[in-house]
């Protein structure tokens, strides 16, 4: 048909103009498609971080980079049923709020300890239960969830090779503790979220940040299903700033919000950081704080917690926290890895009840606000005391403590 209207006679009529019409935007349509598909089917070669120069990209415009992660080395002495998580005490004498962030080795990316099999029976039976309310990926980060698991196939089973084993012939990621098999490396049908193999692999929650043209990085992709006080379906799409603000984080416009974004934009492949936090929680859910409301309401929050009456129901929860940069896509992974531990275990560690008892009464008003202080003060800070005094007699003063206990 197109061919015989072609060969027609040439002459600009207005039958003939409107089929010369017809035939350009036909032939343009074509053209337009044929580019789609060539740009999807073959990405741009990686390219050296110094030909890609993504340090002067137009926002929202990374160039794939070539950068391999190093390969790390087995944890050493590790195995599944021994291996206690590490006791993170972040807490200093005096609260302040940054960024407090450090550089981390790439091969201690990720952690896994003697609780993972217990998160993972938690992270099962959620998944069961609430779906995709828990993980996601947005259509924008579906390469960059891809890339991640790529990274996590290449770096868990030659970090923890007693528990992982990838067959490259058959494309299968093993799990030999639990006779997984997450065979879906070509997820080309996308019937399976790349989010829900990666949650089911690691005890960490994990969100992907996309840069998008405005410059800013937005949550585009996340498994967030043991996060304690917030839900993925609360921060979804919304960039950096905002996720922190809508949860009244404490000095966030003040004292991170310019810092963080100018991190965000000139963080590189390379090099990737670590950071720990703390708070206190008053029950024993590791999942979902009960004690601040019902997971499946809207305005909950310390706000509406009761104040804890019993020592035993206060526990210790600190998140390590990941970040680094995917070379090919440039998006921001951010893995939260939990510890959760009740306040009478961690008390008996030298220097622990004093220097827990002055971090958190040097808590400012909007600190104290943010992190639920009104809600246990009347229980734990007695306590602590008690604690500390039976310690100084040991001689676990201030002036006996290093300055190196475990961030
Ligand atoms: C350098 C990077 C980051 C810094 C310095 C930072 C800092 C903070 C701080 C200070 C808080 C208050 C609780 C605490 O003491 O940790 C907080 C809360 C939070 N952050 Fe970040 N953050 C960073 C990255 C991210 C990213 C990438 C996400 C993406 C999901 C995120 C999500 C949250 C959420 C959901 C909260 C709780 C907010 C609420 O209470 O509603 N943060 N962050």
């Amino acid at each position: 048909m197109l061919l015989s209207l072609i060969d027609l006679p040439f002459k600009l009529d207005k039958d003939n103009f409107n089929i010369f019409i017809i035939i350009s935007f036909i032939l343009s349509t074509l053209s337009s498609l044929l580019w789609f598909y060539n740009s999807k089917s073959n990405p741009p070669k990686p390219l050296p971080s110094k030909l890609a120069q993504n340090n002067k990209r137009k926002p929202g415009h990374w160039i794939p980079e070539d950068y391999k992660f190093p390969k790390p080395q087995p944890y050493p002495n590790w195995n599944i049923y021994d291996s206690d998580p590490i006791a993170y005490r972040p807490f200093k004498h005096k609260y302040n709020v940054t960024m407090g962030i450090r550089n981390m080795n790439p091969e201690e990316w990720i952690e896994i300890d003697n609780k993972w099999l217990e998160f993972h029976e938690l992270k099962k039976q959620r998944l069961q239960t609430k779906g995709k309310d828990l993980y996601g990926t947005l259509p924008i980060a579906y390469d960059a969830s891809l890339e991640l698991l790529d990274e996590l196939k290449n770096y868990l089973p030659e970090r923890y090779p007693s528990m992982f084993k990838y067959n490259s012939t058959t494309g299968v990621l093993s799990n030999l503790i639990t006779g997984e098999d997450w065979g879906t490396f070509d997820l080309k049908t996308k019937e399976i979220d790349p989010m829900f193999i990666i949650t089911n692999l690691l005890q960490d929650d994990i969100a992907i940040m996309i840069e998008l043209e405005d410059g800013q990085y937005y949550l585009k992709a996340g498994a967030i299903v043991l996060p304690g006080f917030w839900r993925l379906t609360d921060k979804l799409n919304m960039p950096l700033s905002e996720i922190h603000t809508s949860g009244d984080v404490p000095k966030y416009n003040t004292h991170l919000k310019k810092s963080m974004e100018k991190f965000f934009t000139r963080l590189k492949p390379e090099t990737s950081v670590l950071r720990n936090n703390y708070f206190i929680q008053t029950d024993k859910h590791l999942d979902w704080s009960s004690s601040i409301g019902k997971e499946s309401e809207q305005g909950v929050g310390w706000y509406t917690a009761p104040v804890a009456t019993d020592i035993n129901q206060i526990y210790y929860r600190s998140e390590r926290q990941s970040l680094r940069k995917l070379p090919k896509t440039g998006a921001v992974v951010f893995t939260i890895r939990t510890y959760f531990i009740p306040i009478i275990e961690i008390v008996d560690e030298p220097y622990v009840p004093l220097r827990l008892l002055n971090g958190l009464t040097s808590w400012s008003n909007d600190v104290r606000e943010y992190k639920g202080f009104n809600k246990f003060k009347d229980v734990l800070l007695p306590y602590l005391e008690g604690k500390a005094k039976e310690q100084e007699v040991l001689g676990y003063t201030r002036e006996n403590e290093k300055d190196n206990f475990p961030l």
